[in-house]
């Protein structure tokens, strides 16, 4: 009997493997050892590799995010169960994501072929779509429109990465050379309302600001906005992106808490400017982490 008492009490002490889950974590279902390497602020994009047949529906979009890095931050910044947006969902990558993860998710989309490729991706490349009571949803339009019927503080985390300005119309972008003769698309397409085909570059901040505003009331007290962007160059001109909307967003009460450097190792390496000027291959993207206030 008091052999047993003992083994009881020992069991007790020992740590699990991964770590201890801590009762007053509201954040997130990770234990100690899981929560600490997700706080390093740089981290290695973790796509499929380019043979995967999963990735046969996401290369038809010129700029998805991998769901795996996707999926990292729903990890972190929700619980089970808690729900996930993403106003510029392009390709599906965060709610494929969400439904790996158990978390209900909800999409905007503007352009109707991205909007039903998502629905095929789901699909096709997940099972269990509506396993443990959570809810998928992709609404085709402009999120201008769309986030006004979502409800005010319903959201437990958001989730995007917008259009960078009007980067991919460019001409000197290589990538786009490569994906036309291979066939695929390399813009998000011709409608007015898409936020890459805006002409000034301030125009386009303002309306993000709008945008995420908008964004943020739907958020619940206290919860946080995860932005992946990159920055570009418009001619020669170096356009730190990532500041810009950072700055823009501190209007509208969403306080930065955090930068993470996603380094891209897996892209090509072109020979922009030699033997003539410095031109940056740039291989990182940035994810902003933005604050709703608890008050
Ligand atoms: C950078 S991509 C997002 C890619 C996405 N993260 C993925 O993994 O597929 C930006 C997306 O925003 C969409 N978009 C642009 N303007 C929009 C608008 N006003 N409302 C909704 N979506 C819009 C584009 O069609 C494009 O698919």
């Amino acid at each position: 009997m008091n052999e047993m008492v003992e083994q009881d009490s020992l069991d007790s002490e020992v740590e699990p493997s991964n770590g201890k889950y801590d009762p007053r974590n509201k954040l997130n279902d990770l234990t100690s050892k899981e929560w600490i390497p997700e706080t390093i602020s740089v981290w290695n994009q973790k796509g499929l590799g380019a043979g995967h047949p999963d990735t046969k529906i996401e290369r038809q979009h010129p700029a998805p995010f991998s769901f795996t890095d996707v999926a990292r931050l729903i990890r972190f910044f929700t619980k089970s169960g808690q729900t996930v947006l993403d106003p510029f969902l392009g390709i599906g990558s965060t709610l494929k994501a969400c439904v790996l993860e158990g978390r209900s998710g909800i999409g905007i989309e503007l352009n109707p072929t991205f909007a039903e490729l998502s629905r095929e991706r789901l699909n096709t490349e997940v099972d269990d779509l509506f396993s443990n009571n959570t809810e998928i949803t992709i609404h085709e339009g402009d999120c201008r429109e769309v986030l006004r019927t979502i409800e005010t503080e319903s959201v437990d985390f958001v989730v995007t990465s917008p259009p960078y300005w009007s980067i991919l119309k460019k001409q000197d972008h290589k990538a786009k050379q490569e994906r036309i003769e291979k066939g695929l698309v390399s813009d998000y397409g011709d409608d007015p309302r898409d936020l890459g085909n805006m002409d000034s570059y301030e125009d386009f901040l303002d309306e993000l600001g709008l945008i995420f505003n908008e964004c943020g009331r739907t958020l619940k007290k206290g919860k946080y906005m995860g932005i992946i962007v990159s920055d570009f160059r418009d001619k020669s001109k170096y356009i730190m992106f990532h500041a810009d909307l950072a700055k823009e967003l501190e209007k509208y009460g969403l306080e930065m808490r955090g930068l993470t450097v996603l380094y891209q190792r897996h892209k090509r390496i072109f020979p922009y400017g030699y033997p003539y000027a410095f031109v940056p291959n740039i291989h990182n993207q940035y994810i902003l982490i933005l604050q709703k206030s608890a008050k």
